[in-house]
């Protein structure tokens, strides 16, 4: 299930992180690409022990945190540490599946990639080109969001990134291990929690709303691995 998540970054937190990436030290993103993708990437990356990048990265976990719809979609147990891309004069990178499991930098860890996410930092009409094209069994999906907004996809999915071929795009990238490793399973629970939300503001009063929300703690329970 593809979701777009609005307004993860308010217009303050996107200014400063847009005034941060023109300071920015932009790599050949070739140097982070396994050997088959490597000869479809051709963007820029910033080094991950780039202490800007570093820095940057924290904010951006830190305003996720405080995200309720990142939270009740992704369900996250472990987050990668953000990193940051910049596609411009006709870069792209061609269909490419991520890899499965990631080190997390500077420690033991290592983290499942259950979900990718993509945040974008550029306006739509700053760039040409750059949509994120994710294919699932419904077909092929074309994502190009406004500065400030995430869109959060399975991380087997196939998906590439158009050329850019005016201006530039800017945004971070990063994966999640999520609580609920099945990705219909996250989808049902979602949709139980969205409608929970609408029947507390509808009918805040029924006995109901304590079943279901139960149901829903009951099904989480049953399905999350920590
Ligand atoms: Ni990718």
């Amino acid at each position: 299930m593809m979701s777009s998540i609005a307004d993860v970054l308010t217009s303050e937190q996107l200014h400063q992180c847009r005034q941060a990436l023109e300071q920015a030290t932009w790599q050949d993103g070739r140097q982070t690409a396994g050997h088959i993708a490597v000869a479809a990437k051709s963007n820029q990356q910033l080094a991950q022990n780039d202490p800007l990048a570093q820095q940057l990265g924290d904010f951006i976990l830190e305003c996720l945190g405080q995200c309720p719809g990142f939270i009740a979609t992704a369900l996250p147990l472990k987050v990668l540490p953000p990193r940051f891309n910049r596609y411009a004069g006709g870069a792209t990178y061609g269909n490419h599946i991520d890899n499965a499991i990631f080190s997390v930098p500077g420690t033991p860890h290592r983290v499942r990639a259950d979900l990718s996410a993509t945040l974008f930092f550029s306006e739509p009409d700053e760039y040409d080109g750059g949509e994120l094209v994710i294919e699932d069994s419904y077909g092929s999906h074309r994502v190009k969001l406004p500065a400030g907004h995430l869109v959060l996809y399975p991380s087997g999915s196939l998906h590439r990134v158009e050329p850019v071929t005016r201006g530039a795009r800017l945004a971070a990238f990063f994966w999640i291990q999520s609580l609920v490793r099945e990705d219909h399973q996250r989808g049902m629970l979602l949709e139980l929690d969205k409608s929970i939300q609408a029947l507390t503001r509808q009918l805040p009063e029924s006995p109901e709303l304590v079943r279901l929300t139960g149901v829903y703690h009951n099904l989480l329970r049953h399905w999350s691995q920590t």
